[in-house]
């Protein structure tokens, strides 16, 4: 099989409008899994799902608690001699800051020259749907999947997934699968069709540096007093080096470097540094010499200053000496790099830059694991096709600089290679204002996911080969 059902996209033809309508609703629940007042939105959009799904025919359809916000799930697991496929995708969403700065209101999501605006649109909202609705249109179509699936929709990937490994690990029974389709990635510059093969780890943290218990006045104490700004200023500029080079001991002893057939790969991609630059709107680049642009985004561990704050923000001017200032700094991980053993290396180095005369804390806010998929698996080279098909244009396969936590989770626990099929353009501005999803992607999108599973559960994962 490697076209669409034509009864599948007669049904989703007809079904347009609705779908579209269904899509917007769900991107009108603020589920913000960062601003604990936006809990009880987290749990009308699970509740959302639940009901979608066991409205479609999906089975077992639940909220399940896990500690944190809930992990929506339901399967349907009928299709005999199939492989049995575990969907990922996450309901939750970045705060909307900075406000002003959209121009519509974030959750009232509208269409806009073929696009959807509000945030969710793309990351992850629009993928889930995307889902729900692919799933919809075949049981609609034929009363039944053509392979068993079971769905894991998490309401808290935004804030590193922190309950996330203890659910997996209670719920690993019931989670056994064949292999595992997440759909909370992107095409490649230009739009074109991509399967990611790699994710980079993260490791978060906030840096808090305390001076005088009151701000000073800076007349009458500058001079000898340390001003905490200016000492996590001295402390950020230990972090990293002019060239990129993240300044933290041991910070890359537990690197692996790329390969070079994975190089070779990278390097082919057609890649348009003045577009990329043009897109962006930066004058100009910076990174660690000796690698290209796509080497640094998904090959290599890197450090960065989120958020810097402390001392007078208003107009004019105020002289002081603050009492405190602080700090969130992220850290982005590749293969082999252990969070767990990071922070404490990235918070004794810290600690030894701190002049005197502050104090300082530093508290780890969130982990994740960088990940990676084989690219000859049979899932892969199907999802590969289903693309190919849908899209007209073979996916290239990319290494994605984001951090999705569950793909090595999954990976570890279940033992399961992870695809990485996700459809967002590379200018949806996810976490940033006015979030969008090109809407043919999203169209064609799910048209991928009707024919990856059929064409698994016609060929299973075995012999899709050559080809
Ligand atoms: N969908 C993104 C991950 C992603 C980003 C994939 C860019 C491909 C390209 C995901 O929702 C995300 O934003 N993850 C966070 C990590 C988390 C621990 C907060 C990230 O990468 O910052
Ligand atoms: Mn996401
Ligand atoms: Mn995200």
């Amino acid at each position: 099989m490697t076209a669409l059902d034509p009864a599948v996209e007669a049904n989703l033809q007809a079904t347009r409008e609705q779908r579209r309508a269904s899509y917007l609703d769900f991107l009108r629940i603020p589920s913000i899994s960062a601003l604990p007042e936006h809990a009880g939105d987290i749990r009308r959009a699970a509740d959302w799902i639940v009901a979608e799904l066991s409205r479609i025919g999906v089975e077992h359809a639940e909220v399940s608690e896990t500690g944190g916000h809930p992990v929506v799930y339901g399967d349907w697991l009928h299709a005999k001699g199939a492989p049995t496929v575990l969907v990922y995708c996450h309901y939750d969403v970045q705060p909307v800051d900075p406000i002003e700065l959209w121009e519509t209101a974030p959750f009232e999501p509208f269409i806009r020259d073929g696009r959807v605006v509000g945030r969710g649109a793309a990351d992850d909202k629009g993928q889930l749907h995307m889902h729900l609705r692919a799933a919809e249109a075949l049981f609609a179509t034929r009363g039944r999947l053509p392979v068993n699936l079971k769905f894991v929709f998490e309401g808290e990937e935004e804030s590193s997934s922190e309950h996330l490994d203890a659910w997996l690990e209670a719920n690993r029974d019931r989670l056994a699968a064949d292999v595992v389709v997440i759909s909370d990635t992107g095409f490649f510059e230009g739009n074109i069709p991509a399967i990611t093969e790699s994710l980079r780890g993260i490791l978060y943290t906030q840096i808090d540096v305390t001076g005088a218990p009151a701000d000073l006045h800076s007349g009458s104490y500058g001079g000898n007093v340390e001003n905490p700004a200016n000492a996590l200023a001295r402390i950020i500029s230990e972090l990293k080096d002019r060239d990129g080079v993240v300044r933290v001991p041991g910070f890359y002893d537990d690197v692996v470097p790329l390969d070079a057939a994975a190089r070779a790969r990278l390097a082919a991609l057609p890649f348009d540094e003045p577009a990329y630059l043009d897109r962006i709107g930066v004058p100009a680049l910076a990174g660690e010499q000796g690698y290209s642009v796509l080497e640094r985004e998904g090959a290599r561990p890197t450090l960065d200053v989120n958020g810097i704050w402390g001392g007078f923000q208003g107009d004019g001017a105020k002289t002081i000496i603050p009492s405190h200032a602080h700090a969130k700094v992220s850290m982005r991980l590749v293969a082999n790099q252990d969070p767990d053993k990071l922070f404490l290396q990235f918070r004794d180095h810290v600690l030894q830059v701190v002049p005197p005369g502050v104090r300082v804390e530093v508290t780890r806010l969130g982990a994740g694991r960088p990940s990676a998929t084989p690219v000859d698996h049979p899932a892969v080279r199907a999802a590969g096709h289903a693309l190919e098909a849908t899209f007209g244009h073979a996916p290239v396969f990319i290494r994605s600089g984001g951090s999705i936590p569950v793909a090595e989770m999954l990976e570890r626990q279940l033992g399961l290679t992870v695809v990485l099929m996700g459809f967002t353009n590379p200018d949806d501005n996810a976490h940033a204002p006015n979030e969008s999803m090109v809407l043919a992607n999203y169209e064609t999108g799910i048209r991928t996911i009707c024919l990856l599973w059929d064409m698994l559960g016609e060929h299973g994962l075995g012999e899709l080969g050559g080809a």
